[in-house]
């Protein structure tokens, strides 16, 4: 039976190797409150990372939101929306006591702890612990229609999800303390032009264009990503002289390795390198 606050799909990579690779999508599927996180949400998407993390096949995940239902005569139609926020119902009469454990063991630290590349896919709304889970991922791709922003400062809140500190090392000081002190939308152009997206499609084209370069990511050695995934957190976990140290001693331990045999051969043989993940 499929969980109904995250649909799971899996798709398969032709030509990965070790064969068997999948893209492995998880759409958060509360329609109906524009897919704002529920405590549900959170416990689905942290046992689909355990699981993620446990299945080798799984080569890359992409996030997103699911699509709004078609509108009902009479009632506003439902906006597109990749998740607005953490669900607001659940912060009525709590204290810091009800919360702390949750926020303590949470999705958006689980998919960022993930060893495997992740692509959040952005159609509609990504505000509060929407734009988070979207921060906790490698990759950002969104649609022109999208819309991003921090308003827990409207609801007498600050970002608890990473926020503050993933938006400040992927956007800089002045332009986190704008979003999270002013609360205000982000458009999409504005959040290309702030690098808080690497790329804007028009929606029609959005999902065609991740899957393809999740699928690009997943044709490379899955142990050779995990390295290089590791190596690119150095700069955010590490002094800068200790990155580049870091950086190096991965680098010398890959030539250890079968699939640094197989990918240095392939270029001179000029065939398709055949991946052993080791
Ligand atoms: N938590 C819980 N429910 C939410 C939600 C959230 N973060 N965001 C939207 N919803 C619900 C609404 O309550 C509404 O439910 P209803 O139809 O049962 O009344 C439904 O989703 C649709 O939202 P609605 O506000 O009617 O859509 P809209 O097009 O008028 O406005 C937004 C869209 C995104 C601007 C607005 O929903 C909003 O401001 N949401 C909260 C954003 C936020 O503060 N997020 C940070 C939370 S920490």
């Amino acid at each position: 039976m499929e969980d109904p606050e995250l649909l799971i799909e899996e798709i398969a990579v032709e030509n990965s190797s070790p064969t068997g690779g999948v893209i492995s999508v998880w759409t958060l599927n509360r329609p109906d409150k524009l897919n704002a996180l529920n405590s549900d949400s959170h416990m689905l998407i942290k046992k689909n990372c355990r699981l993620a993390e446990e299945n080798p096949n799984i080569r890359c995940i992409i996030i997103k939101g699911s699509k709004p239902k078609k509108s009902i005569e009479n009632k506003k139609p439902k906006p597109a929306s990749f998740a607005a926020g953490a669900d607001i119902s659940e912060f009525i009469d709590k204290k810091s006591y009800d919360v702390r454990p949750f926020f303590e063991d949470n999705a958006w630290e689980s998919v960022w702890n993930l060893s495997k590349p992740t692509i959040a896919m952005v159609d509609g709304f990504a505000l509060g612990g929407g734009l988070e889970l979207a921060l906790s991922c490698d990759i950002r791709i969104a649609s022109t229609r999208s819309t991003f922003g921090q308003p827990e400062i409207n609801l007498g809140l600050i970002p608890g999800g990473g926020g503050s500190q993933r938006l400040c090392r992927l956007i800089g000081y002045g332009r986190t303390m704008e979003i999270i002190l002013s609360g205000r939308m982000i458009s999409a152009n504005e959040s290309l032009e702030m690098g808080i997206v690497n790329k804007l499609l028009e929606p029609e084209e959005l999902e065609s264009t991740c899957i393809n370069l999740a699928k690009e990511i997943s044709r490379k050695s899955p142990y050779t990503i995990k390295v290089a995934k590791r190596a690119v957190r150095f700069a955010l976990e590490m002094p800068f002289s200790k990155g580049i140290e870091s950086e190096r001693d991965a680098f010398v331990s890959l030539f250890d390795t079968k699939d640094k045999e197989i990918g240095v051969k392939s270029y001179f043989d000029r065939t398709d390198p055949h991946w052993v993940g080791e």
